[in-house]
């Protein structure tokens, strides 16, 4: 028994929901596409995960942001893939992939053909089972990727209000849910290796704006080591983590951020794999001319740097599905991908943007004490990555034009002084 479609997306997250956008705005017949999920909803703006939906007050929900209003455009609700002949196979788990064959087998045993795949598999969670960490399997503990992920953390943080929670992780996921955390009057510490949080971005200056700014609202900060076990209770529930120097934090909660990685299993040995993501050109195709890739399963050319890369940001996952979608169907006009990487975040009150590459010198410019500062990285002589804490539509788009025309900077001095104002062009 199986199902053919011309065009299968496999994967229900971002990219798939921009790519579906594409595909109408192209012109498609109905019954043409089709998308496969393994969650029980149509693809949405994930960032509202961390954001939106676990604020103490009128948090938001599904329908309220599916894809793709993320960028002010459709909301395409089950109705819209209805109305536009697309199938959207949800539930669904794709156990395993021929690629020779071009078929995909469900989890539930049927075999769904295609001409053209999209692979928009994303990625899955790390957990702690697999650095050895003991009771790992308990009630209470929360990781955050999908829709049920997030519901489940929305009920337990509830549970929870005025008792404490432990944040694992120091990097997006334990920075916004902290702040989500306190936002719901539970009190948080947080644990992660690093001597500083989002040691992949910040540098410890940057990092202390934020940390000062947690500490004031009661979090607690144990760097520079790891969880070794927990304590639980008769009900399987977390009543402390265990440190590895024996310390106890108790806690009422756990939520864990410790990092993903792309989901390529049904790929290895079929398709090319680079830096852990399945290996694209400029079009987004894999190493088999009828299957293309996207999103954070992908490892690109990114034209700017001469670099592969894999990005875990929204922005990539809408860009680069965009862009495969338009390879697909109009070969003649497309170019190759040329991406400008960029990041953002918001927690609590504050909200912050990233351009381009943080190599070389970082280069602190602004003032933090109005929670209005920003941080330039200059490599060889050449301006390479922008941040800015606070910024205004116009900044934020200057970042964006600085980070892409890369100018030379050779005043490092001035370039403290001025900031944005530097005469970058003179
Ligand atoms: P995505 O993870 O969105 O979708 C993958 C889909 O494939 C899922 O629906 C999954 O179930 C499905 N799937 C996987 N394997 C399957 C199988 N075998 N069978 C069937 N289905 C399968 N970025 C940013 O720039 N700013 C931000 O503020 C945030 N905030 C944020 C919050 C939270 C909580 C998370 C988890 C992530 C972010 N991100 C972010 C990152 C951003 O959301 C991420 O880069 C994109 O969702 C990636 O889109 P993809 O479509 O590639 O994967
Ligand atoms: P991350 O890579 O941002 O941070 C992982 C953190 O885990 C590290 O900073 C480190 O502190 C910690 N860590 C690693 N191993 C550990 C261990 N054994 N014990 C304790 N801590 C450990 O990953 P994340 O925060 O889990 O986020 C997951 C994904 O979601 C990423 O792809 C991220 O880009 C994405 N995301 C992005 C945003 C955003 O862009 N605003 C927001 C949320 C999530």
């Amino acid at each position: 028994m199986g199902r053919a479609f011309k065009t299968v997306i496999l994967g229900g997250g971002v990219a798939a929901g921009y790519a579906a956008l594409e595909f109408v705005k192209h012109g498609i017949n109905h019954g043409e596409l089709c998308i496969i999920s393994e969650e029980p909803v149509a693809p949405y703006e994930r960032p509202a995960l961390s954001k939106g939906c676990l604020l103490p007050e009128d948090a938001a929900t599904l329908p309220a942001f599916h894809t793709c209003i993320g960028t002010g455009a459709e909301r395409q609700t089950p109705k819209w893939y209805k109305e536009h002949g697309i199938e959207l196979v949800l539930n669904t788990r794709i156990k395993s992939a021929d690629l020779r064959m071009k078929t995909l087998l469900s989890a539930a045993g049927e075999t769904i053909s295609y001409k053209t795949l999209i692979i928009a598999t994303g990625a899955r969670v790390l957990r702690l089972e697999e650095f050895g960490v003991a009771g790992a399997d308990a009630k209470n503990i929360c990781y955050l990727r999908d829709w049920n992920d997030s519901r489940k953390l929305v009920d337990i943080m509830a549970e929870c209000r005025g008792g404490r929670a432990v944040v694992i992780g120091g990097g997006y996921i334990g920075m916004e849910t902290a702040a989500a955390l306190v936002a719901n009057r539970v009190k948080v510490t947080m644990v992660f290796p690093e001597q500083h949080c989002m040691a992949r971005l910040f540098t410890p200056e940057i990092a202390a704006f934020y940390e000062e700014y947690y500490k004031k609202r009661g979090v607690e900060f144990i760097k520079g080591t790891v969880m070794s076990s927990f304590e639980s209770d008769a009900e399987k529930k977390i009543t402390a983590i265990v440190l590895k120097d024996n310390r106890q934090i108790k806690a009422d909660m756990v939520v864990v951020g410790i990092g993903i990685r792309a989901n390529v299993g049904l790929f290895e040995g079929q398709l090319i794999l680079e830096k852990g993501g399945i290996k694209v050109n400029g079009k987004m195709q894999t190493s088999n001319p009828s299957v293309y890739a996207v999103g954070d399963v992908v490892a690109f050319p990114l034209k700017l740097y001469g670099d592969v890369r894999r990005l875990e940001h929204v922005d990539h996952a809408r860009k680069s599905a965009a862009h495969a979608v338009e390879a697909i169907m109009s070969p003649e006009k497309v170019q190759d991908y040329d991406y400008l990487p960029f990041f953002y975040s918001r927690v609590f009150t504050l909200s912050w943007q990233f351009y381009g590459d943080n190599v070389g010198k970082c280069v602190l410019f602004g003032n933090p004490e109005v929670q209005k500062f920003g941080a330039f990285w200059v490599d060889k002589g050449i301006l390479m990555g922008a941040f800015l804490e606070g910024g205004n539509k116009d900044e934020y788009l200057r970042l964006g034009t600085l980070a892409r025309l890369r100018p030379p900077v050779k005043d490092i001095e001035m370039l403290a002084k001025e900031g944005l104002a530097y005469p970058f062009f003179p």
